[in-house]
């Protein structure tokens, strides 16, 4: 897919203020500083449309980009960053379940992973969450150049071992960085062929 065209359109706390509209969207989310921000302006390749950061809670709001003029990516804050306080883990729990509830145009969510550790009781506990929303989702391993590959496929292949031992049909699984713009075309090329309505 060609991306010729990405506008950001907009950032909310409340979900019902976001766009009112059929088209499809994908939301991006993960671990705070595993590369959401990032991993938008390398499949869009624009450098600067999601803001980044080295310090982990850059990305506060649900923004939303227009992709084509036909298709949404949705950026949204991390979870798992130990400094947030009670209160702030509790607003965005409560903003993210209620954005899978009521996004009835979401297509599927990119939970992503940093590839570089062990299995982390945040990302299998958060995954646990849409399977209970039934939330469509699948994997996205981050920063891979940070590492050799057979890492990457070590800390895989482990997080796999854990989500067997509750899910009976693993998700698909996407390898990425966004430094080296590697995994753009496959991230692409899925959500081509599940956009089309
Ligand atoms: P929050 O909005 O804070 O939750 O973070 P985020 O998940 O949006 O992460 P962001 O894209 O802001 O990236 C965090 C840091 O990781 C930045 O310093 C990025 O430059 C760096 N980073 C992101 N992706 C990659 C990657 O693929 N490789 C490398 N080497 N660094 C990356
Ligand atoms: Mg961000």
């Amino acid at each position: 897919m060609i991306i010729k065209d990405a506008q950001f359109i907009c950032s909310n706390t409340q979900v019902d203020k976001c766009p009112q509209t059929n088209l499809p969207e994908y939301a991006f989310i993960g671990r705070s500083n595993v590369g959401k921000s990032s991993l938008i302006n390398m499949l869009t390749n624009r450098n600067k449309l999601a803001k980044t950061s080295s310090f982990p809670g850059k990305t506060q709001l649900i923004n939303h980009f227009l992709i084509n003029e036909s298709w949404y990516l949705v950026d949204l804050p991390g979870y798992g960053w130990a400094k947030v306080s009670k209160d702030s883990r509790e607003k965005w729990g409560k903003m993210i379940r209620a954005y899978m509830r009521l996004r009835t145009n979401l297509i599927c969510v990119f939970v992503l992973i940093d590839s570089r550790h062990e299995p982390q009781a945040s990302d299998l506990e958060f995954i646990e969450l849409l399977g209970a929303l039934e939330v469509p989702f699948v994997l996205v391993f981050t920063k891979t150049d940070k590492q050799s590959a057979v890492k990457t496929d070590q800390n895989i292949a482990a997080f796999s071992r854990k989500m067997r031992e509750t899910w009976e049909e693993l998700p698909q699984i996407f390898k990425t960085s966004s430094a080296e713009k590697a995994g753009r075309d496959e991230i692409l090329d899925f959500i081509d062929a599940t956009n089309k309505q």
